[in-house]
């Protein structure tokens, strides 16, 4: 990168759509649909929308907006904010790092299955999940692809791939939405199935289910929003972009049931079941395209590679996080820093890809991390536990630490148009209620791992914090830990 270019998104677009493709992935196309399925359908999508709006967008704009103010990765970007708060980012860092971990182990089987489309993957998992060299074979071809991808920059990678890749992936989306509702016999009782609101099944746990699922699929809780608002100009409106990126998450995920559903209904109604996980897209969804004949072949290729860019772009963000923070860090060059972070996640990969075919999705996991396979393991630290408390500090930070009044102030300073009338609500949301709602997700976190005997899984995201403090303020706290200027004093090679 040239020294007088700016490190940045280039454009308003060019930044929803890497932040789009960031939110939209897995968790989108393939939890969100059988989340809904199992929590009442349209009475869970009516939550669902509600915790988007109160609890995610407040902490989208909230993240984004901490990385804005200083152009710079999450450790200097919370120390901007209070010296002692540095460690909070550095956690930001650390828990992107575990995610791709899983990541890439689910990104390379959307890979594999798209490459066998043709070959049909029915049955497929038992073979493929349990031959250890193939599945990490595919973790790294996948993950090569986005190596090569953030290795090029932010405007020239990522952003530049995003605006191509995210509205091939609604085109295809749209595509399959369409084929299987026009597929006759059985849509209706699928449509019926996802979207027919059933208020009964709506208790506290659904509740809870709904707001985890926010946070997860609009990628909060850790550095991504603050790593990627850090490369916004000011040229870029965080308020509007905020109500984009949520719009197209939330879009994709309700037309990924569209796809499903339908088709699921028409071709085998027997296997339509809420309660499949993660079997409905690796194990179900390939019997459905088996049973479509010729064509499936075609359909089954479409939707998993659709799947591939959903995983691409999102796995993309959770590396930029890492890598941005070596490169400012450690004055390393962004070849080389995305190579070391993606190889130490290869390497913690590999148990997890043997373990989680053990499992055979289903069965006992080996080796196992305290009795779980090392995905639920990671998954449950991760996502259960380390990022509503993230998603707190960012809130915490904002609202009384830096004082919303003065971000607001800010904001608008930097481009943001936000009304007097949004400014009062955002006050109140981001200083008392979405920290509370937080709160509550936290508990009710921690209160689900307790009663499944997790306890393990509690202990080690302590600990991950404890180590995360004790690096901090051993080394970070009084020396510098770089800006997004650091790019251009650093080369662009390996
Ligand atoms: N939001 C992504 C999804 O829906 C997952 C993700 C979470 C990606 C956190 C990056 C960070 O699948």
């Amino acid at each position: 990168m040239g020294n007088k270019k700016k490190v940045g998104f280039a454009s308003s677009f060019g930044f929803i759509m890497a932040a789009a493709g960031s939110a939209v992935g897995l968790g989108n196309l393939w939890a969100f649909p059988y989340k809904t399925a199992k929590g009442g359908g349209a009475a869970f999508v009516f939550v669902y929308i509600i915790c988007v709006l109160l609890l995610g967008s407040v902490t989208m704009l909230t993240e984004m907006h901490i990385g804005k103010r200083v152009h710079a990765n999450p450790v200097t970007a919370y120390k901007s904010i209070s010296r002692k708060a540095g460690w909070f980012g550095f956690l930001a860092v650390l828990i992107p790092f575990f995610i791709t971990c899983y990541y890439c182990v689910l990104g390379g089987w959307t890979v594999k299955y798209a490459l066998n489309s043709f070959s049909g993957n029915s049955g497929i998992v038992a073979t493929f999940s349990t031959n250890s060299g193939e599945v990490i074979l595919y973790s790294v071809i996948f993950v090569s692809l986005a190596l090569a991808i953030i290795g090029a920059g932010v405007e020239g990678g990522i952003e530049r791939l995003s605006k191509i890749l995210m509205p091939v992936l609604f085109v295809i989306l749209l595509g399959i939405v369409v084929y299987s509702l026009c597929l006759g016999e059985g849509v209706s009782t699928g449509v019926a199935f996802y979207l027919k609101p059933d208020f009964s099944k709506l208790d506290f746990k659904t509740i809870m289910l709904a707001m985890g699922q926010a946070f997860w699929s609009l990628s909060l809780g850790m550095g991504i929003m603050l790593t990627y608002g850090s490369y916004c100009g000011s040229d870029i409106n965080l308020v509007r972009s905020t109500g984009m990126i949520c719009l197209f998450d939330t879009l994709a995920a309700l037309l990924a049931g569209l796809a499903i559903f339908p088709a699921v209904a028409h071709f085998d109604p027997a296997l339509l079941d809420g309660s499949k996980g993660l079997a409905l897209m690796y194990i179900i969804l390939p019997q459905v395209f088996e049973s479509m004949g010729a064509i499936g072949k075609l359909v089954s290729f479409f939707f998993f590679s659709m799947v591939t860019i959903a995983a691409l772009t999102s796995i993309m963000s959770l590396y930029e996080v890492c890598t941005q923070f070596v490169l400012q860090k450690f004055h390393t060059r962004r070849k080389r820093s995305i190579t070391i972070v993606s190889i130490l996640s290869l390497l913690i990969s590999i148990p997890v890809g043997i373990s989680l075919g053990q499992v055979g999705i289903m069965e006992k996991a080996s080796p196992a991390l305290f009795g779980l396979d090392w995905l639920t393991f990671f998954d449950e630290v991760t996502n259960t536990v380390l990022m509503p408390l993230c998603a707190l500090f960012a809130c915490i930070g904002i609202g009384w630490i830096l004082k919303p009044e003065k971000a607001i102030d800010e904001m608008r300073k930097e481009g943001t148009v936000i009304s007097d009338a949004l400014a009062k609500v955002y006050k109140v949301f981001v200083k008392y209620i979405t920290p509370i709602l937080i709160i509550i997700v936290e508990i009710g976190g921690l209160k689900s791992e307790i009663e499944a005997g997790n306890i393990p899984v509690i202990i080690t995201a302590l600990a991950l914090m404890l180590i995360c403090a004790i690096i901090y303020f051993k080394f970070f706290v009084n020396t510098d830990t770089g800006t997004n200027e650091d790019e251009k004093l650093v080369k662009n090679e390996l």
